[in-house]
């Protein structure tokens, strides 16, 4: 039998059935292909420069030199792969300096990396709840969370819950109706990443407090963007240190390269890197991207200045888009997101956007509710003025063609 001719299943017919209608949709994904760092200004395959304005490079750390430096260092010196999970031999003296400075950062006793935040996410509750505990969460959390709970259900048989978004009385009542339950965890995004919003922290920490529950934020959007220092959300809040479980990603301010970590207690932490399946049964972050994150790290400890010019571009460009016309999402985040509706006409503005030079995603079904697609605009500290004045004029341009101003 010729071995280049595959049968074509079940599988297969289902599949490609499924991406044409993708595509009559107006719903196909296509992927735009980089050529030079991510930075403010990008050169696109097939379209020359563009404005990014759909990166969470929120400091503009992806192609700092001094990250990028570190990040060639570590391979220097540790070499291009870590060739073992930790426990193993796979843990490198870049990993323990990466953990402390994670851990100093958003201000706990110790933190733990992880290839990815989404994998921190899917280590936590499945490694320490049990058939006696509880994991409530908030409706508009990231899918990293929505399936950890999955897997801690089908894992430990915990009962798992989900309240309304931001719906703190709801979360009250449902506490209250979980008193039996020995532990208690309930976990928030720190700022709702299609939204743009921020968890109102002081309420939920209070409602947690009154139960005895454990209050776990994923800050992945806020880590180097809230707070004057960038701590996250609980700096935002003057709660720096008050959460008790903060996992984040290396993935975004962090100098963007991959990775991301858990932070808490000594015990909780010392207690996954013995337990956690995510952590045992796969390679360590790449030395070079410890290596680099740590260096993000620094920079940020070192130039907070970062985090205030993140935040007057932020209002530059949404007073921006209130004076075109547009009626953006609030808030005071650096996402901006502007609701069209039906998911082909988000995907539609921003292939208009991007003929125009300007690089904006279109989010619909089932990533945002059916009927509130939008294209979400992501500012950076490293955008210039004349930048965000460019993408304004797109937006002023695109919005005119499309009757939206
Ligand atoms: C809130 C949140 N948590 C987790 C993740 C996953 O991060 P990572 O890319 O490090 O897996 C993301 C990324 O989109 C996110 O927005």
């Amino acid at each position: 039998m010729n071995a280049s001719v595959k049968p074509a299943g079940a599988l297969e017919t289902r599949l490609r059935e499924q991406l044409d209608q993708f595509r009559r949709d107006g719903v196909y994904k296509t992927f735009n292909y980089l050529e030079t760092p991510q930075a403010p200004r990008v050169r696109m395959e097939g379209r020359g420069d563009v404005i990014i304005l759909s990166s969470n490079n929120y400091l503009g750390l992806s192609d700092d030199p001094v990250v990028m430096a570190a990040g060639k260092a570590g391979i220097d010196e540790y070499g291009a792969g870590t060739a073992s999970v930790r426990f193993i031999c796979g843990t490198y003296t870049i990993h323990r300096e990466l953990e402390a400075a994670c851990a100093r950062l958003v201000g706990t006793e110790a933190a733990v990396s992880f290839v990815s935040c989404w994998n921190a996410n899917e280590a936590l509750p499945g490694t320490v709840l049990t058939d006696q505990d509880i994991i409530l969460s908030d409706q508009l959390n990231h899918a990293s969370i929505i399936d950890a709970m999955r897997l801690a259900k089908a894992i430990t048989k915990c009962e798992t819950g989900v309240f309304k978004h931001a719906n703190y009385e709801e979360l009250d009542a449902r506490l209250s109706a979980a008193s039996d339950r020995q532990v208690k965890l309930v976990v928030s995004d720190g700022i709702f990443s299609m939204e743009g919003s921020i968890v109102n922290l002081p309420v939920l920490l209070e409602v947690c407090r009154k139960h005895g529950a454990i209050c776990w934020i994923d800050d992945s959007h806020a880590t180097g963007v809230l707070g004057a220092n960038g701590r996250g959300t609980p700096e935002h809040f003057g709660l720096h240190g008050q959460v008790d479980i903060i996992t984040s990603t290396l993935g975004k301010a962090l100098g963007g390269a991959a990775g991301g970590f858990l932070a808490g207690s000594a015990a909780l932490c010392d207690y996954v890197m013995q337990r956690a399946r995510p952590q045992l049964f796969t390679n360590a972050l790449p030395a070079t991207v410890a290596a680099s994150a740590l260096a993000a790290i620094e920079v940020l400890e070192a130039e907070p200045e970062r985090v205030a010019r993140l935040r007057e571009n932020t209002a530059y460009f949404r007073q921006g888009l209130l004076n075109l016309g547009f009626h953006p999402l609030p808030g005071d985040t650096p996402i901006v997101p502007v609701i069209l509706g039906e998911t082909a006409a988000a995907i539609r503005m921003s292939e208009l956007l991007l003929n125009t030079g300007v690089f904006v995603t279109g989010f619909g079904y089932p990533v945002v509710p059916q009927g509130q697609a939008r294209v979400r605009c992501q500012i950076s500290a490293a955008h210039t003025r004349e930048d965000l004045d460019q993408a304004l004029a797109a937006f002023d341009q695109v919005g005119r063609q499309l009757d939206l101003i």
